[in-house]
């Protein structure tokens, strides 16, 4: 079940024929509307259009009990369409004062917005804020805007998606449920060594790439625990995660998860996206190294263990399925070789090879998905979609 939230904008009436869309793909679509969307669209129109009754009073006695937390807890996906400048601001907030709002603050599921809005408001730095904020939290993903004529037929950042796609992207974050019954553990981050109170050694990952598996995953049934190392990422909707520091940090919390959880079993995949140090200081100091007398300064390292390695050398049978990245400075065939070196040293299933130039800090990234026996090479795609391709070879895998 779909609940549509339609909030206060002339792109209201678009809502009408994302609608019309997510029914012919045989979804059930709730309508729920702001008190200021009905300037803009009937309640009629999309009662008749959904065959559901629009709810948009919180405190309507007809409806009893707590109509958000229901909403919320009962949806696949809760779409945002279209949402406003207002709309994005509460989000950010954590507001929750009137039944849109609400449901999606009490979402148990993806929630998506579609933003629509004049140009000046998209580009105001306190909506730039809001939605800097919501893509940290990670429990919002936006869709759209796009550059265009808006309504009052300027041009510019701010015309909401096409109906096409906001209806493709509600049904993608919906879709299989593939991964039902599965655990899944994902590394995500760079870890942290100390080298003395005040300092330390670390690495340029943002952790987005293992966060959008984490989240993919979930949305397609996985239980899923994420392990980060020190990141300013919200943790994905449906997401236990285990915040650490170290390698050796990291290196504890999946021995902790791989063997027999709660529940009898151990993990089934693990993808390690993390960006491990390879090495650590010697002896961290325990005290801040003063410069005071010291020209020179060697700091002597020690090598981490290699924590994917160790589980695949580990590992008995072929589970749990294990996923390892490979990040490259070089490109073409010598990514593919340095992949396939890393496929057999580590043991692991498939390795996920990029270039540090395509990877760092982005929200996209180009990959090529290399496997004993074939190199798939894929074109630049986000993160979330490079998750759902990582997910497929899984899915297809574990079929076998
Ligand atoms: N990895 C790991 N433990 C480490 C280092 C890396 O588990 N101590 C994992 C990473 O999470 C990633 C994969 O191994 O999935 C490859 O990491 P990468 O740094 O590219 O490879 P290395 O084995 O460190 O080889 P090199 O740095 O020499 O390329």
């Amino acid at each position: 079940m779909i609940v549509l939230g339609i909030s206060g904008s002339i792109a209201a009436y678009k809502a009408v024929e994302v609608a019309r869309l997510l029914l012919k793909a045989g979804a059930r679509v709730r309508p729920v509307m702001t008190d200021s969307a009905k300037h803009f669209i009937g309640e009629t129109t999309l009662a008749g259009i959904c065959g559901e009754p629009v709810i948009s009073d919180m405190f309507a006695p007809a409806q009893g009990g707590e109509i958000h937390v229901a909403l919320g807890a009962e949806a696949d996906v809760v779409a945002l369409v279209p949402a406003t400048a207002e709309l994005l601001g509460a989000l950010a907030q954590g507001r929750a004062n009137d039944v849109v709002r609400a449901t999606a603050l009490g979402a148990a599921c993806p929630v998506i917005a579609a933003p629509a809005m004049h140009p000046r408001m998209w580009s105001h730095p306190a909506t730039q804020r809001n939605v800097r904020t919501l893509a940290a939290d990670g429990r919002v993903v936006l869709v759209g805007p796009e550059d265009g004529e808006v309504a009052s037929g300027e041009s510019g950042l701010g015309r909401m998606s096409e109906p096409s796609a906001i209806a493709a992207a509600i049904l993608a974050s919906c879709g299989d449920r593939d991964l039902g019954g599965t655990h899944v553990v994902v590394t995500a981050g760079p870890t942290v060594e100390d080298i003395d109170p005040a300092r330390f050694m670390s690495n340029r990952s943002s952790g987005k790439m293992g966060f959008a598996v984490a989240a993919r995953a979930a949305a397609r049934g996985a239980r899923v625990t994420l392990v980060a190392g020190p990141v300013s990422l919200g943790t994905p909707t449906g997401v236990e995660r285990v915040d650490v520091r170290s390698a050796l940090n990291m290196r504890d919390a999946l021995t902790d998860l791989l063997a027999e959880d709660r529940n009898g079993r151990a993990a089934d995949v693990v993808v390690m996206t993390a960006a491990v140090a390879d090495y650590r200081p010697a002896e961290p100091a325990t005290e801040k190294m003063k410069r005071e007398g010291v020209s020179d300064r060697a700091l002597q390292l020690v090598a981490n263990p290699d924590l994917i390695a160790e589980i695949g050398a580990a590992r008995q049978g072929d589970s749990p399925y294990l996923v390892a990245f490979a990040l490259e400075t070089v490109g073409g065939e010598e990514l593919i070789a340095a992949a396939r070196g890393k496929l057999q040293r580590k043991r692991v299933d498939l390795v996920v090879a990029n270039q540090a130039s395509d990877a760092f800090d982005r929200d996209d990234n180009v990959a090529t998905l290399v496997t004993a026996d074939v190199a798939e090479p894929l074109e630049r795609m986000s993160k979330m979609a490079l998750a759902d391709r990582i997910l497929d070879r899984v899915v297809a895998c574990r079929q076998r």
